[in-house]
């Protein structure tokens, strides 16, 4: 018997009391997460061959509906194909090449590599009976790009898309009661960004079932409005049926504080709309003294809208929202619930280190946290519509969102895109800006772009007419774009006279999008340009930016600017300007490619946050130095700093407001010391001392318990043997776990051509010159051994079905790389025939128990190069005439597993990133190095 503990009945009484409380019951909504256990394959461009056949059957899927051919085919045999889950990003698993893509951070993948910019995608699902009469959808967060999707054999739709998210409803084509198998096609060839944009199903995909009558596809529209201490809520639904129900129906819309309770609701009678039609409503529910929405305070609420037909529940649907308000204001700049507020903002791209675009959630809030440590309040999403998790972590954490769009223009493919954005994201309280283009530079400064911009902006504001439009702007603030946009976006004070647009266009309000772009690698002091090193004390980059310093500055005492957002955060993947190859990340980050703080990070935290802060560069590891000066800087938000070199005093510096100090120190090793004042009081040190060589290795998780399939993000380092940390240490460091899985490492060097992920390789090998000729004898042994070269011709050419022999040998060749003891190497069989005998260099082979067309060969039976396989077997028979029938022998699988995983530190650092397995274990990671003494963490999972 089944022991349930008494914890879990009282989760189980609790979820059925919640659940009932709102009258929810099983007939309704229930959206299902299918990440997992997808089969997966590089297709081809244009070689059909290489992209399985694709396309070139007689009638085409575009043809007649339900003809996909090749891996779209229902009865596509893919066992040999990878099994992996979601999100995922191949474009992150190839190595780097010079050849490839300077913006997208020279993977050889997409553009320039045909073999390599075709993914296939598939999965089966089973739907029961049960479901028959609900509309079945597969909603898809996002596939980069040009996705094509087919269910069961039938053409869904393209989304060209790599940001949107889509939606097909699949409920005519579902085998009720069994199988059903989606099928993705995405062509990442062509790039949509100048910066690593992933390729793959990089975002969630979720199998949702409904009534015929229910809640559009994003189909609230939630809106406050406050008045004295109360909120009056606005909740606009849209209801689509595609149903036969004709009548009246009630909406029922409640509104459930963060603890579950529910707080307010009203419900009002309406008319279904008629089949296969929408019909909005919109009731106000009065909210009293509401708990606003704050960076600080992040208050969400949930209006749960239910739809009933004759007293039954038919749908329910729920919308996370925020109650809050916000203004720009083109004197003062922005206000968050009536509160100044200075927008102390990045833009970020999607990609982290290890994993590119494929981000599981908890990354999400890894990166924001990351973001609000530093002291930023403020998130631009360059240069596209976000993963929804994104702005699901910023509307829990605090931080205000501009969302962006990814082209401008007036035609359906940019309208249709800028509405998809917003209606699916309208509802996040953290954003506060809809931002519909950046640097358009064709068009930004001429007569185009402003009838362009006065079209999207009117546009957006039938969307939400609550939210403010801006474009980032950077050829010069004068006309054009400027003129006309809501929200003036200014691209960098070096761009042109922010004053003079200002004084010009005085009812317009203004922030920086872009501001900084300065350049550093983490950990370094000394500019090489031979080794693409750029320092990382805060510089003026190019002769028409600045420094973040300089550019804080100008923001921070411009009360009319609402605020300016760095470029940027995190150093991503592409654009590793200065350079090029082989430098293949960014240097413009804050932080680096992993998260790791570059100083730059503590002038922000002293100038941007609340804390006091007193932040000491560089390192004191500079052996070979000795007596030579070097410079010592100090974030701070004191009064004052004194600087100790081995307890000598080398001056007590005031701090100019968003300053810094600075400082010559002739090097000798030691201690070098800061100690900070405020109002003559010493209130904070920091200290760099010289460390001695590595000797440990040093794990740490950002968190220490996991739910299941959560990641852990570990940071890797090395200390010596008093436990300091290593700062200039470079050692390769390689990793052993147990109860969970590596997804990504990565170590912030924008030039480390290492590898990010470690996977077994599998290669698909095709049986050539596949031959046949009619038995001689019953015995397949025998049939092989007789006169061997007689009577061989093309397997199945010409055959006549009508009068097949008794029985048949094939003959075809596979070719193997190497033969190595360690790789497997499998023969899927496609049935040719029946009673099959196989042999594979003479030697019979026999199945596997599981899959009796499945044969895990021995490699001593193989051989480096040509290998010979025979299949005897008696022939199909066609019952109809025009039966096809199968005439292809199957495919060889090998797989070479992979090298264990690795990464060396870069300036004492490295990252890995661990996932749990699902087993139920914790984790341990295990870490060795040359010379180093082993280090282990442990994980563990919440039970
Ligand atoms: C800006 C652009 C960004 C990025 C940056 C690099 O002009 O908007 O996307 O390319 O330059 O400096």
């Amino acid at each position: 018997m089944k022991i349930i503990s008494l914890q879990g009945i009282l989760i189980y009484f609790s979820i059925l009391f919640s659940f009932s409380a709102l009258g929810q019951n099983k007939s309704e909504r229930n959206q299902e997460l299918i990440d997992k256990n997808w089969s997966f394959s590089v297709g081809h461009l244009y070689d059909t061959d290489k992209d399985f056949g694709h396309a070139t059957s007689y009638f085409s899927y575009l043809a007649k509906t339900g003809f996909g051919d090749g891996p779209a085919a229902p009865g596509f045999d893919d066992r040999a194909w990878r099994k992996l889950d979601l999100p995922h990003d191949w474009a992150v698993e190839q190595d780097f090449s010079e050849k490839a893509s300077f913006s997208h951070g020279f993977k050889a993948a997409g553009k320039g590599y045909p073999e390599k910019s075709i993914g296939w995608y598939r999965k089966k699902i089973n739907i029961p009976k049960t479901d028959l009469g609900r509309v079945i959808s597969i909603q898809f967060d996002g596939v980069f790009r040009n996705s094509k999707v087919w269910f069961n054999g039938h053409f869904l739709g393209t989304e060209e898309s790599g940001y949107n998210g889509f939606e097909y409803d699949v409920t005519a084509y579902v085998n009720y009661g069994s199988e059903n198998i989606i099928v993705v096609r995405a062509d990442a060839s062509m790039e949509e960004g100048w910066f690593y944009e992933g390729a793959g199903i990089y975002r969630h995909v979720y199998l949702k079932k409904t009534n015929p009558l229910h809640v559009a596809q994003n189909g609230t529209y939630v809106t406050s409005e406050i008045q004295n201490n109360d909120a009056v809520v606005s909740a606009e639904v849209t209801i689509e049926n595609k149903g036969n129900y004709k009548g009246s129906i009630e909406i029922v819309q409640n509104i459930l504080d963060a603890t579950g309770n529910q707080i307010a609701t009203v419900s009002e009678s309406a008319t279904a709309p008629d089949f296969y039609k929408t019909a909005k409503f919109t009731s106000k529910i009065n909210v009293k003294n509401p708990l606003l929405w704050d960076i600080d305070t992040p208050n969400l609420y949930r209006l749960v809208t239910q739809i009933k037909q004759k007293d039954q529940i038919v749908d329910s649907y729920e919308t996370s929202f925020g109650i809050r308000t916000i203004r720009f204001d083109p004197e003062k700049g922005f206000f968050l619930n009536g509160k100044n507020i200075k927008l102390q903002g990045t833009n970020n791209h999607q990609d982290h280190a290890g994993v590119g675009a494929a981000i599981p959630d908890e990354l999400q809030y890894f990166r924001i946290q990351k973001l609000k440590e530093m002291g930023s309040n403020a998130y631009r999403c360059s240069h596209n519509p976000p993963t929804p998790e994104l702005l699901e972590a910023c509307d829990k954490l605090g931080m205000l969102v501009i969302d962006e769009t990814r082209l401008m223009g007036i035609n359906d493919y940019h309208l249709n895109d800028l509405k998809r954005m917003m209606e699916r994201d309208r509802n996040h309280p953290s954003i506060f800006c809809w931002s519909v283009g950046n640097e358009e530079w064709n068009i930004e400064g001429n007569s185009t772009g402003e009838r362009i911009t006065n079209v999207m902006q009117g546009f957006a504001k039938n969307i939400d007419p609550t939210r403010p439009v801006t474009v980032g702007i950077s050829s010069g603030f004068k006309s054009g774009i400027s003129s006309v946009v809501k929200i003036m976006g200014y691209n960098y004070l070096g761009n042109g006279d922010i004053d003079a647009h200002r004084n010009q266009f005085k009812q317009q309000p203004g922030m920086g999008t872009e501001e900084g772009s300065t350049f550093a690698t983490r950990g370094v002091y000394f500019s090489d340009d031979a080794k693409h090193y750029q320092s990382a004390y805060d510089k003026k980059p190019r002769p028409s930016f600045y420094s973040i310093e300089e550019g804080w500055k100008f923001y921070a005492e411009r009360p009319y600017l609402a605020g300016m957002f760095i470029w940027t955060g995190f150093d991503y993947r592409g654009e590793p300007t200065p350079y090029g190859w082989p430098s293949v990340t960014s240097y413009f980050g804050m932080m680096d490619v992993c998260g790791f703080p570059k100083d730059n990070v503590f002038y922000l935290k002293s100038w941007w946050g609340k804390e006091p802060v007193l932040h000491l560069l560089p390192h004191w590891n500079w052996a070979g130095r000795e007596g030579k000066e070097i410079d010592v800087w100090a974030y701070s938000n004191c009064d004052e700093v004194e600087l100790f070199l081995n307890k000598k005093s080398l001056g007590k510096k005031k701090m100019e407001r968003l300053g810094h100090l600075e400082w010559k120190v002739k090097y000798e090793a030691g201690t070098l010391e800061a100690v900070g004042y405020k109002n003559g009081k010493k209130i904070l040190s920091d200290v760099q001392k010289t460390t001695e060589i590595e000797e440990n290795i040093k794990l740490t998780a950002h968190k220490q318990i996991l739910a299941n399939a959560e990641i852990a993000v570990i940071t890797v380092e090395t200390t010596d043997k008093k436990g300091l940390h290593v700062p200039n240490a470079n050692d390769e460091i390689k990793f052993d776990v147990k109860g969970g899985k590596i997804i990504g490492v990565g170590n912030g060097n924008p030039t480390s051509l290492e590898k990010d992920t470690f996977l077994d390789e599998i290669s698909l090998v095709a049986i050539t010159n596949f031959q046949e000729r009619k038995a001689t004898t019953a015995d397949a042994s025998k049939q092989l051994s007789a006169n061997t070269e007689e009577g061989w011709k093309e397997a199945f050419k010409d055959r006549d079905y009508k009068n097949q022999a008794p029985s048949y040998a094939y003959r075809g060749q596979f070719e193997l790389k190497n033969n190595a003891k360690v790789n497997t190497v499998t023969f899927f069989y496609k049935k040719i025939g029946l009673e099959s005998t196989i042999f594979v260099n003479g030697n019979i082979i026999q199945p596997t128990t599981e899959d009796p067309n499945k044969y895990v060969l021995n490699t001593a039976i193989l051989r480096q190069g040509k290998n010979t396989i025979h299949i005897v077997a008696k022939p199909l028979q066609k019952e109809k005439e025009w039966d096809v029938l199968n005439t292809d022998p199957g495919i060889i699988q090998v797989i070479i597993p992979s090298e264990q995983w690795k990464r060396r530190l870069f300036n004492g650092y490295a990252q890995i990133i661990v996932q749990t397995d699902g087993s139920g274990n914790d984790i341990t990671v295990t870490a060795t190095g040359k010379k180093l003494k082993t280090g282990t963490l442990n994980v563990s999972l919440r039970k």
